[in-house]
């Protein structure tokens, strides 16, 4: 399963980066606006200084919702590294800018994906990534972990090779359930990353082996 972390803010990113477990980045327009990044060349900047810490995908989402818009911006996008993959809402518009970039053999990302049918359309577009969104789904009582196992078994059907990247991953259970049913790629909060290292029995056990070490008297 790939580790995709979900943010702009660029401590995080080098936090992740360090455990040498970071297979990329999301970021989406309200994570760019957390981090106050405003105008167009300071958001290209702040890109760039994201694959400068990251070795691996870089998703920048378009703000068009047009084709054409979303192919200007896009391609702009694309130009500054190819870690850049595009990233673009699951409307009619994003399905056409997404085979678009395809065929171009440029990296895309469909996402705010909430049915199996968008999932069904953005593997047809030949999307690198599809986006469903966990716990957007949960917030409202419908059945996110459902849904990314449904398109699973749509993938596995016809062998498509769009990967699954489960979003909208708040917690560590998310991380274990999404990997559990086959999602290829999670993307969360730095919190929902470490946070899998947690265990009580790790703390315990290790303050006492480090106790029964520290009472021999032949030391390290
Ligand atoms: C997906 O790529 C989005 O950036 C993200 O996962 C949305 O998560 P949220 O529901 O926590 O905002």
């Amino acid at each position: 399963m790939k580790f995709f972390i979900d943010t702009a803010n660029l401590e995080d990113i080098a936090q992740a980066e360090s455990l040498g477990v970071l297979d990329g980045v999301t970021t989406n327009p309200s994570l760019m606006a957390k981090e106050e990044i405003r105008g167009q060349q300071n958001i290209f900047n702040h890109y760039k200084k994201i694959c400068d810490i990251v070795n691996g995908d870089v998703s920048a989402e378009v703000i068009a919702t047009d084709f054409e818009g979303m192919v200007k911006e896009g391609e702009a996008l694309a130009a500054l590294s190819p870690q850049i993959v595009i990233k673009m809402p699951v409307i009619s518009e994003g399905i056409k800018a997404c085979k678009y970039f395809s065929d171009k053999g440029i990296k895309t990302n469909v996402t705010l994906v909430f049915s199996s049918g968008q999932a069904l359309m953005a593997a047809k577009a030949g999307a690198t990534y599809v986006s469903p969104f966990l716990a957007r789904l949960d917030d409202i009582s419908a059945d996110g972990l459902g849904l990314i196992a449904e398109i699973r078994k749509i993938y596995n059907n016809y062998g498509y090779k769009t990967q699954i990247l489960a979003a909208s991953i708040r917690s560590t259970m998310h991380v274990i359930n999404c990997a559990k049913i086959g999602s290829d790629v999670m993307t969360g909060p730095l919190s929902a990353i470490e946070g899998l290292l947690n265990h009580p029995l790790t703390d315990s056990g290790l303050s006492k082996f480090l106790e029964d070490h520290n009472r021999n008297t032949s030391k390290f």
